[in-house]
Order: structure tokens, then C-alpha cells, then sequence
């Protein structure tokens, strides 16, 4: 390890013990979420179930709750609920990444955990350097830097970064996110038979390929994986216009289904379908773990213009990831669900049968700041009905529109603001609150909104109104420290 390395490390180490205390009281830390132990965190990186234990590493910057120079923050769990605090994987140390290890993904081969990550180096001057290196690992939390291992191809501007690496047949691939020198983006494909040298394949989605027309300026972190039988590219596209209930936040996770061609090198696909709805989801990658389940974790915040103005931030601390959910594809569209596991966070439960009628109920019995809501639509006769979340953010399903909206208050101008989704005959919403998180899972996953907010620290009430009879099962969720 370089002197540099050892150098930035301390700090970071440093800062940690600063700060730890100050987060730790923050009443808006999230209990059951990643988060960083102080500073910014951003998107997932090299998840992955390496000799048993599930691995997941994060964008980190220690020393501000800003963007920055990113280490890799690293944490470990044997069953996806209790997690531990590893040493730093990664920090931005050397020549090729010293402005930041930017995102990436994990593979194991030969035994050893291989982590692949974009070196960002921004010259004085301005101009911006990307290498893609590897760092290699023999116990999964000691890292040994390699270097870099593929250099900007041309055609591209130096915003190429994020790679994902896969197996496939006796072969890797490795799938990069890019802006061609027109400015568009694309997801651009290599392929190596060692992991050291790699050869590119070329462009295989993007703006003008397969009958898409401008499709946003930069694609980051795209990651392409098999799911009953599809070939799906998730990616993340910036400069994307809204367009009706669609591409309202300032940048978009989705995918595209269709097949892709290890032999003709292709992949042809379908239109882009969103990933989440709501407000705070950015970055999401995933993994396959032991037992063959697709698992995704997002990162819960965007590069927006609110982040700088998250309340965390006087506590040392900003963002966090989503829950793990798992994936399926079910009648040409993903499918994102809570985790089995999740279920060993419940304590004591509550159920109950409301009849909302008119004005606004509160019901002692349902309310918390960390809870789990699962609640069935009985009846609901072509109406509306609502619920507020502590005061703070309402979820309205409107059967005639067949849509559900989520509003909340903008935390930089204090205004309202609202996602709306289409969803027909809605029959269950599963709700996941944790302090100042929420994730909705409507009908087993089928659209899902997910969001930040931050209400009285005090209130804990949820408060029903419309008209609808409801089956609502409520758990207590314990934090997993
Ligand atoms: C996505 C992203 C990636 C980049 C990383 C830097 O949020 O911009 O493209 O690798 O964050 O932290």
C-alpha cells in the first residue's frame, strides 16, 4: 500500500471517529438501511456473495457531505440484515484515481474477489482522465491495487465509467457507461478471456441504436443481466425531458428488456421502463447470490439539487441505500420485492380492519416512525383514498385514474411536489418507513416509489381519509445494529 494510501485512510479514519457520535444521535439516521458512518455516501458498488458472506461496497466521501474525491466504503453481512463495518476497500491514492475511485462492480475468480472501478483524474486545467482498474483481494477485505486495465477507447468523451463485469460461456464481458464525442449516451461492451486484457466490442445500446432516438447525454451505471429468460439492460440516463407521469426527477433508473447475443455480439431490445417512482433512487445495481436470487440494491438520493439541503447534514452525515429487494420479471416487466429476510426486523404486529369513510382517521394502533405497513384493499368503490405519513407525505390512490401519487414537500424550496404512477386495479400496498425513508411496493413490486423525507421528529402518526375498507397488518421494525 502506498504511502499516499495510508495517508488518506488515517484521515478518513479520523473523521470517522469525529463524527461517528454525531450521526449515531441524528434523529433522522436511518435503522435498518446502509448508510455511511459519516460524510456522503452514493451508489452500490461490487455487491457480491463471496465464500458465503454477501459483500456491498459504496461511493463514499469520509471528509464532506458533498461529492468528491470517492473511497469505496465497504460493509458485510451473512444474511443481508445484520451488517458489519469493514475496513476502507478502496481510496483514492494513486495517479490513476486520485480524484476518485468512481463506481464498479465485484466477480470472483480463482478464488480471489476481483473488484473492477473507474480511476477519475481531473487535471488542473480541467480536463478529466478515466482509466477502469482492478484491485484484487484474497480474504474479500484487503485490497491490492493493479492498476489500470483499460484506457478510454476512442469515440467517447472521458465521461466513460461504472464497469460491471460478468462470466459468460468461457469468456468475461465487461458493460461501461459513456458519452459518444456527439454527446450521447450509450452502454459500451469489452470482452476478455483473463480479466486483464480486455478487447471492445463496440456500442450495443444507446441513443440511435436498436430504433431508440436521443436518449439523454450520458448513460452511468448500466449492468446487464438474465432474468427468467430475458436479456435486461438496467442503466441509468441523464437528459432525459419528462414526458407525462415519466423522467420527472432530474436523472432516471430503468431498463431494457430484449435479448442479447453472446455470439453476434447484439442486444436488441424493447422501450425503457422506469425502475422506481418516487423521488430518491438513483444508481441501482445487483448481484446473484448462492441461491440464485437477482438482488438490487439503488442508491436512495440523486445528484440534485435538494441533496445539499437534506437536515442530515448539520449531523456529519447524507443518503443512504435502499432496502436489498429481490428481482423477477413477470409478464414483460421487473418485479422488485422486499427480501425474505426482512422479516426478522418485525416485532410485535397489529392487525386490523379500517373502514375509511370520509374524513380524516387516525388510528392509535398504526403508527411509528420505523414500521412495517401491509395493507389489502378491500373495497374501495371506484373512489379515492389517502394516506399521510407523519404528517409529512401522502400517498393518494385514485381508482377512477387507475393512478397512485406520492407527494411530499420539496426539502430546498418547502414546496409540494408530486410522482404519479399508473397502476390498474391496485389490490395491496407494502410499505417500508425508517425514520426519514420510505419505500411503497405496490401489488408485490410491481411499480414502487421511494423517498426521503424528513417530518417532526415527534410525529409518529399515520392518517387515513377517502373512502375504502382496508386489511392492514402492522409490524414494529427494529433497527440492525
Ligand atoms: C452515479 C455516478 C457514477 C460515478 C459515481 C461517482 O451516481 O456519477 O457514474 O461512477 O457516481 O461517485
Amino acid at each position: 500500500m502506498s504511502e499516499n494510501d495510508q495517508l488518506l485512510r488515517l484521515w478518513a479514519n479520523e473523521e470517522v471517529m469525529k463524527f461517528r457520535e454525531m450521526v449515531q444521535q441524528d434523529p433522522y439516521r436511518l435503522h435498518y438501511h446502509l448508510m455511511p458512518p459519516v460524510g456522503l455516501l452514493n451508489d452500490p458498488n461490487g455487491l457480491i456473495q463471496f465464500r458465503g458472506v454477501y459483500h456491498v461496497f459504496y461511493q463514499w466521501n469520509p471528509f464532506e457531505t458533498a461529492h468528491g474525491a470517492k473511497f469505496w466504503g465497504h460493509y458485510t453481512s451473512k444474511d443481508l440484515i445484520h451488517w458489519r463495518e469493514e475496513p476502507i476497500a478502496l481510496a483514492p491514492s494513486e495517479w490513476y484515481d486520485r480524484n476518485g475511485c468512481y463506481s464498479g462492480s465485484a466477480v470472483e475468480w480463482e478464488g480471489k474477489l476481483h473488484l473492477f472501478y473507474t480511476g477519475n483524474v481531473k487535471q488542473p486545467d480541467g480536463t478529466r482522465e478515466t482509466y477502469q482498474c482492478l484491485a484484487v483481494s484474497e480474504d474479500g477485505v484487503h485490497f491490492e491495487k493493479i492498476g489500470p486495465i483499460l484506457y478510454l477507447p476512442e469515440g467517447y468523451t472521458a465521461h466513460f465509467r461504472d464497469p460491471k463485469v460478468w462470466r459468460q460461456g468461457d469468456g468475461w464481458f465487461m458493460i461501461l457507461g459513456a458519452q459518444t464525442l456527439k454527446e450521447q449516451g450509450a452502454a459500451v461492451l469489452f470482452y476478455s478471456k483473463d480479466l486483464y486484457e480486455w478487447e471492445e466490442v463496440g456500442r450495443i445500446a444507446g441513443s440511435g441504436l436498436n430504433g431508440l432516438g436521443d436518449f439523454g447525454y450520458m448513460w452511468e451505471c448500466p449492468d446487464l443481466i438474465r432474468l427468467n429468460g430475458k436479456d435486461i439492460l438496467l442503466v441509468s440516463p441523464q437528459g432525459l425531458d419528462v414526458a407525462g407521469h415519466e423522467y420527472h426527477n432530474l436523472f432516471q433508473s430503468g431498463y431494457f428488456s430484449g435479448a442479447f447475443d453472446a455470439q453476434k455480439l447484439t442486444f436488441d431490445h424493447g422501450p425503457f421502463t422506469e425502475l422506481d417512482r418516487g423521488f430518491d433512487f438513483y444508481a441501482p445495481q445487483t448481484f446473484v447470490d448462492e441461491s440464485g436470487r437477482t438482488i438490487l440494491f439503488g442508491w436512495m438520493g440523486i445528484t440534485d439539487e435538494a441533496e445539499q439541503h437534506h437536515p442530515t447534514i448539520s449531523n456529519h452525515w447524507v443518503h443512504a441505500l435502499t432496502m436489498p429487494r429481490e428481482l423477477r420479471y413477470v409478464n414483460g416487466q421487473i418485479y422488485q420485492s422486499p427480501l425474505q429476510e426482512m422479516k426478522m426486523l418485525r416485532k410485535g404486529k397489529v392487525e386490523t380492519r379500517l373502514s375509511i369513510d370520509g374524513a380524516e382517521e387516525l388510528y392509535p394502533q398504526i403508527a411509528g416512525k420505523s414500521i412495517e405497513l401491509l395493507i389489502e384493499l378491500v373495497e374501495t368503490r371506484g373512489g379515492v383514498f389517502e394516506i399521510n405519513f407523519r404528517n409529512s407525505a401522502k400517498l393518494i390512490y385514485d381508482e377512477a385514474r387507475d393512478e397512485v401519487s406520492l407527494i411530499r414537500e420539496n426539502v430546498k424550496t418547502g414546496k409540494l411536489e408530486t410522482r404519479t404512477s399508473k397502476v390498474s386495479s391496485l389490490s395491496a400496498i407494502h410499505v417500508f418507513l425508517d425514520h426519514s425513508s420510505m419505500e411503497i411496493f405496490l401489488d408485490g413490486g410491481k411499480e414502487v416509489f421511494t423517498a426521503r423525507y424528513f417530518p417532526n421528529v415527534e410525529d409518529e402518526s399515520i392518517v387515513f381519509a377517502g373512502h375504502a375498507v382496508l386489511d392492514v397488518k402492522k409490524w414494529d421494525l427494529q433497527g440492525f445494529e
